[in-house]
C-alpha cells in the first residue's frame, strides 16, 4: 500500500500534495486528521511546510509514528531558506529515502501567488521514480542553515507575527474549530500558537489581525529562491 501524506496550514503543501496523488492515483491523507495512521506502507511521500528552518513539530511527531518501507519527503517553503529539512528526515528518523524535493511556494507572511500545478512539471522525475518502483535510496546534501534557525523557533514566530481578534468577529467559531488556540474566545491567541495563520485563511469576515515586526518585514524583503530542487 502507497500514500501521500501532507500536513498544510495555508494549502500550498496541500497543492502540491493533490498533485503528486492525482498523478499516482494514490490515497491523500492529511495529517491533522490522524487517517491511514498505524498502517504499514511500502511507499509514502509526506509533503509538509518549512518552519523557521525546521520541520513542524506536529510532523516530526508523524514521521515518528510512521511505518513506511521507503520514504520521499517534500518540503514547501517561502522561498527565503528551506533549512536543512531533508537532511535531517534522512538522518533521523531511520527510513530508506528514495528521493525528495524542495518546492518554493507562497510564503505564509507575504500576498502573493499560490503554488499551482503548472509550477508542479519538475517534480516529474520525482514521481516516475515512485510510480516504477525503483528503490534506490538517495543521499541528502547538508545545507547550511542561519546562524539562529535552531534557536527556539516557535518562539521567534510569536515574537516575529502579532495576532489579534478584531471587532469584525461575528462568532462563527471557524478558527476556533481549525486550532485549539483560539479557544475561549480570547483576543489573542494562547501561547501555544506557532502563528502558522491557517485561522487567518478560515476567517471570512477578515476579523484576525495579523501584525509582522520590522526586522521580519525586512527580512522578508530579501531575494526569492525559486528554483524547485528534486532528488531521485
Ligand atoms: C511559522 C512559519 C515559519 C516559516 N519559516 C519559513 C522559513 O524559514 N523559510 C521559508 O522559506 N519559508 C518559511 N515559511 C513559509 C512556509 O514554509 C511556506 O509558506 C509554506 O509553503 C506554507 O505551506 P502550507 O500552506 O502548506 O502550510 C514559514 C511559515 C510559517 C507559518
Ligand atoms: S473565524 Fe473569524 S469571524 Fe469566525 S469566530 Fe473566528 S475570528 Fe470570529
Ligand atoms: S491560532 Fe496560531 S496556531 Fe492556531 S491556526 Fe491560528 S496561527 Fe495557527
Amino acid at each position: 500500500m502507497n500514500a501521500v501524506f501532507y500536513y498544510s496550514n495555508t494549502d500550498q503543501s496541500k497543492t502540491v500534495a493533490e498533485y503528486i496523488a492525482n498523478a499516482l492515483g494514490w490515497d491523500i491523507f492529511n495529517i491533522e486528521d490522524g487517517d491511514g495512521e498505524g498502517l504499514e506502507y511500502e511507499k509514502a511521500f509526506v509533503v509538509f511546510p518549512v518552519h523557521c528552518q525546521n520541520i513542524p513539530a506536529r510532523v516530526k511527531s508523524f514521521l515518528s509514528n510512521l511505518l513506511a518501507r521507503y520514504l520521499i519527503p517534500v518540503a514547501t517553503y517561502g522561498r527565503m531558506h528551506h533549512g536543512n529539512v531533508l537532511y535531517e528526515i534522512e538522518n533521523d528518523y531511520g527510513f530508506t529515502v528514495i528521493g525528495g524535493a524542495f518546492v518554493p511556494a507562497k510564503h505564509t507572511y507575504i500576498e502573493e501567488e499560490g503554488v499551482s500545478s503548472a509550477d508542479l512539471w519538475a517534480l516529474e522525475p520525482l514521481i516516475e521514480k515512485a510510480r516504477e518502483g525503483k528503490a534506490s535510496s538517495v543521499s541528502f546534501l547538508r545545507e547550511k542553515k542561519d546562524l539562529f534557525a535552531d534557536l527556539a523557533p516557535e518562539w521567534r514566530s510569536r515574537v516575529g507575527v502579532s495576532l489579534r481578534r478584531t471587532k469584525d468577529c461575528k462568532g462563527c467559531l471557524l478558527c476556533e474549530a481549525v486550532c485549539p488556540c483560539w479557544k475561549g474566545r480570547e483576543r489573542t491567541p494562547s501561547k501555544e500558537c506557532i502563528r502558522c495563520l491557517k485561522c487567518v485563511s478560515v476567517c471570512k469576515e477578515k476579523a484576525l489581525k495579523v501584525r509582522l515586526t520590522l526586522p521580519l518585514k525586512l527580512y522578508l524583503r530579501k531575494k526569492k529562491l525559486s528554483e524547485v530542487k528534486v532528488f531521485v
